[in-house]
């Protein structure tokens, strides 16, 4: 498994995983918001913004961040993939990327949501705290932090 920065001719393998996981990304529901977040995903992948987890060609695990605004923008693993530390090996690929004295936030589930398990467990096992309750898409959500202190130990 090759952790590394994906470039414009992995789309469509890249593609392939978000199809397989859009049902617990709010935001993908139709085709036209999956053609939107493909024009997205080449931007991410023009700037150095997006890493994989490959293997022979296929897709194993997918991470966009923005170092602009010092935040992890999305994260998956192939349900075939998972609790092989890939997330992990691909938030730890990022933080070299991020400005060392900000904090580094995100947007996922609010407790309680069953789609959340798994991602609040993740980000709290890699020391990010829970931040404040918002909503994207229309849905209830919560910031997770991890303070520029942490980020360095
Ligand atoms: C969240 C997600 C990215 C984690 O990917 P992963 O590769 O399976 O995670 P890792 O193997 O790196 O997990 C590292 C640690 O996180 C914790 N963790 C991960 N998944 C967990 C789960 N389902 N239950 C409890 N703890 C979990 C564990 O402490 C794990 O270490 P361990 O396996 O040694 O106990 C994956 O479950 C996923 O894609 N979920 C659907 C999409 C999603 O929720 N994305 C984030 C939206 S904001």
């Amino acid at each position: 498994m090759e952790i590394r920065l994906a470039k414009a001719q992995d789309i469509e393998a890249w593609m392939s995983l978000v199809e397989k996981v859009r049902d617990v990304f709010p935001g993908l529901e139709t085709a036209r918001a999956m053609e939107e977040h493909r024009a997205e995903v080449l931007r991410f992948m023009e700037k150095a913004s997006a890493i994989c987890a490959a293997e022979a060609g296929c897709m194993a695990g997918i991470l966009l961040f923005s170092r602009e605004r010092s935040e992890l923008c999305f994260l998956a693993v192939d349900p075939d993939f998972r609790r092989r530390h890939i997330a992990r090996k691909m938030l730890e690929h990022m933080l070299p990327n991020m400005d060392a004295d900000r904090d580094i936030s995100l947007i996922t589930y609010r407790e309680g949501d069953p789609k959340g398990q798994a991602a609040r467990a993740f980000y709290r096992s890699l020391g990010f705290s829970e931040g404040r309750l918002l909503e994207e898409f229309g849905c209830p959500a919560q910031e997770f932090v991890l303070k520029a202190a942490a980020g360095k130990s």
